[in-house]
């Protein structure tokens, strides 16, 4: 089977790996993150052009540093070391890594000795990188050359051609440093000699071969639907690569925003006719979750019940061989590194192998995606962007909206609102600048008054915020004249409403959602 050309990240366990391995995308080169622990020979499974490795917390003075082997250097593939990555390279290869003096952080001017070519070639002389680091290497490993310095650090950038080892100080993959994409560039085409063509067409169509491969011929898929961005995706592509023997299963929990439910189904029975069981069970969900109201039994009920009902539609399809749900890289390298956590939500999505259902065996055709890949990819297979650039969109949709006991009329009141406030955002041109945006029916109720009379109903709370990675948030700062169009529509169009609130609490300490 045509493999991508690939460059292997190895991670000692810096905050940056992923960011590393989505730059190295970027410049159009297919990239995996390994656990520095990897076997040589796994490592040399994968045939790399190139391999990476990733900065990290600990020091290579440490009993317990983390080590990978030493082999690698040996394996004719140009390596590049990246700030622990470099201390390690020059530490395995007789060299010297001490603390630094005077240690560097932030945006730090620097100075690139060698311009004319090789990994820093074709940068300006003087430039600004991003520095984070107490250690640093002082003595160079034999066939090195320093080929950048800063005020504190001799060997901000060392090489040896000839072996085509190369280690950096400073952080390419961040956007402080100026000229970072470049210096991947060079390692990456000039250096690794990879031609920089991974796209998304070229992912679905060897994901395609891949999948045909796995589940051949007469085999079965079933996969579990949510509506959301990744298991549609996740149908497309099956869809593509083995027609009317995917099934999908869409357990609708009576949760989901105004028009999706409908969009989903519309989508994939006319664009992707595949088998679709719409499993409506919302009247099951409410039952179960009457007189709940705090919001953690809520997560736990719904998450619970959302198996339940997939099982039971899986159980009446009879036997399928294969199960198949969206996960993403980011997920894979997250739980390659588990460390514990206190449970702030129990996050409640449609994956996990119900085992007794007797799967042959698990597909995942997104697992080496992140994201914004899955949302390209997703255009690519031709969903429609409404679908595919959708804001993300907890597993138990709107129930943890609704502050308190679940109704139907409760429900209706943040399905209605949340419309209204889509529509304005759009309107207002603001949609591709907030990351994430709903409304609250808060548990309190006011006095207002509307015409001549006195009204006693709920309080809708706007939540609106950017963030890059979900797990910190600002709040958006949506204009004040477009807040009133949207508290003026609400009041005036969902009945049970009569205030509308701007919750300007950034995260932490509040979360995105409310419960
Ligand atoms: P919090 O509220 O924890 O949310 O700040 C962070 C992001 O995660 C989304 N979220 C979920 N996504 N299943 C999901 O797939 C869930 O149970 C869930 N709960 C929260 C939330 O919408 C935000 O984008």
């Amino acid at each position: 089977m045509h493999k991508p050309q690939c460059v292997v990240i190895l991670d000692f366990g810096a905050q940056y790996t992923q960011l590393i391995a989505r730059r190295v995308r970027e410049c159009g080169v297919f990239s995996e993150v390994l656990p520095y622990t990897t076997a040589i020979e796994d490592i040399q499974a994968k045939e790399p052009r190139g391999i990476i490795l990733s900065g990290g917390p600990a020091s290579v003075l440490a009993a317990d540093a983390p080590k990978c082997d030493k082999a690698i250097f040996d394996m004719d593939v140009p390596v590049l070391g990246i700030c622990y990555g470099m201390q390690l390279m020059a530490y395995l290869l007789d060299g010297e890594a001490a603390a630094c003096e005077q240690r560097e952080y932030g945006r730090t001017p620097t100075v690139m000795d060698q311009t004319d070519s090789g990994l820093l070639g074709g940068l300006r002389e003087a430039s600004h990188c991003w520095m984070s680091h107490t250690f640093q290497v002082v003595n160079l490993p034999g066939g090195f050359e320093g080929i950048a310095h800063t005020d504190c650090c001799p060997f901000a950038a060392m090489a040896d051609e000839q072996r085509k080892l190369y280690g950096v100080q400073f952080h390419p993959e961040v956007t402080h440093t100026e000229e970072g994409c470049r210096i991947l560039r060079n390692f990456l085409i000039d250096i690794c000699g990879l031609k920089g063509d991974w796209n998304m067409e070229a992912y679905a169509e060897a994901e395609i071969r891949r999948i045909r491969e796995k589940v051949r011929d007469r085999k079965t898929v079933l996969l579990g639907l949510s509506g959301g961005v990744d298991s549609s995706v996740a149908a497309a592509l099956l869809y593509r690569a083995i027609g009317d023997r995917l099934t999908c299963v869409y357990v609708d929990h009576g949760f989901m925003r105004q028009g999706e439910s409908d969009q989903v189904v519309e989508v994939f029975t006319k664009t992707f006719p595949v088998k679709l069981v719409h499993a409506n069970a919302s009247e099951q969900f409410y039952r179960e979750l009457n007189g709940i109201t705090d919001p953690e039994q809520k997560r736990k009920i719904i998450g619970k019940l959302f198996i339940d009902v997939f099982k039971q539609e899986a159980g009446k399809l009879g036997k399928l061989d294969f199960f198949a749900q969206g996960t993403i890289y980011p997920d894979v390298i997250e739980s390659g590194s588990t460390k514990g956590s206190a449970t702030i939500k129990s996050h409640h999505n449609v994956g996990g192998l119900p085992k007794e259902l007797g799967f042959e065996d698990l597909v995942e055709p997104l697992r080496m995606l992140f994201k914004d890949e899955v949302r390209r990819l997703g255009l690519a297979l031709g969903l429609p962007e409404s679908l595919v650039m959708r804001q993300p969109f907890p597993g138990p949709g709107l129930a943890i909206r609704v502050i308190g006991e679940l109704t139907p009329e409760k429900v209706e009141i943040v399905r209605k609102s949340d419309y209204i406030l889509r529509d304005e955002i759009a309107k207002a041109g603001l949609d591709k600048g907030i990351s994430q945006y709903f409304t609250v029916l808060t548990g309190a109720r006011s006095v207002g008054v509307m015409g001549d009379e006195r009204t006693y109903a709920y309080a809708v709370a706007i939540r609106a915020v950017t963030t890059d990675d979900f797990m910190t948030a600002d709040v958006a700062q949506i204009p004040y004249t477009v807040l009133g169009k949207i508290a003026t529509r609400i009041v005036g169009e969902v009945q049970g409403v009569n205030r509308v609130l701007y919750d300007i609490t950034t995260k932490p300490p509040a979360s995105i959602e409310w419960e």
